[in-house]
């Protein structure tokens, strides 16, 4: 699959699997997936771990259910254990919490 558009981010891959494995699609998701947007999901999250693709809802919803260092995002998400190019960024979520 080839997928050409402005910007690096690449539209939900169970969204696009479930339409693929499908017969038929409809003229609005034929649409949507021509532009790469599920038609009511929205334009798809930036990552912020790049090396495994998990955004910031992700990391996010992993310190809300308690992780508090970045490691411990790391075992929750994987976000931070390959380059670790993205740990300041996962410092600065969890900076970003309320004590
Ligand atoms: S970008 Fe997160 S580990 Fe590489």
């Amino acid at each position: 699959m080839i997928f050409l558009g402005p910007d690096h981010l690449l539209p939900a891959r169970d969204w696009l699997v479930s339409l693929f494995e499908r017969d038929r699609i409809t003229l609005a998701e034929r649409r949507a997936l021509l532009a790469g947007l599920p038609a009511e999901g929205g334009a798809p999250e930036k990552p912020v771990c790049v090396c495994f693709g998990v955004g910031e809802s992700r990391i996010r919803a992993a310190i809300d259910a308690g992780c508090v260092s970045v490691e411990a995002i790391g075992t929750a998400t994987q976000a931070g254990t390959n380059c670790g190019s993205c740990k300041p960024e996962l410092r600065a979520l969890l900076a970003s919490v309320p004590a």
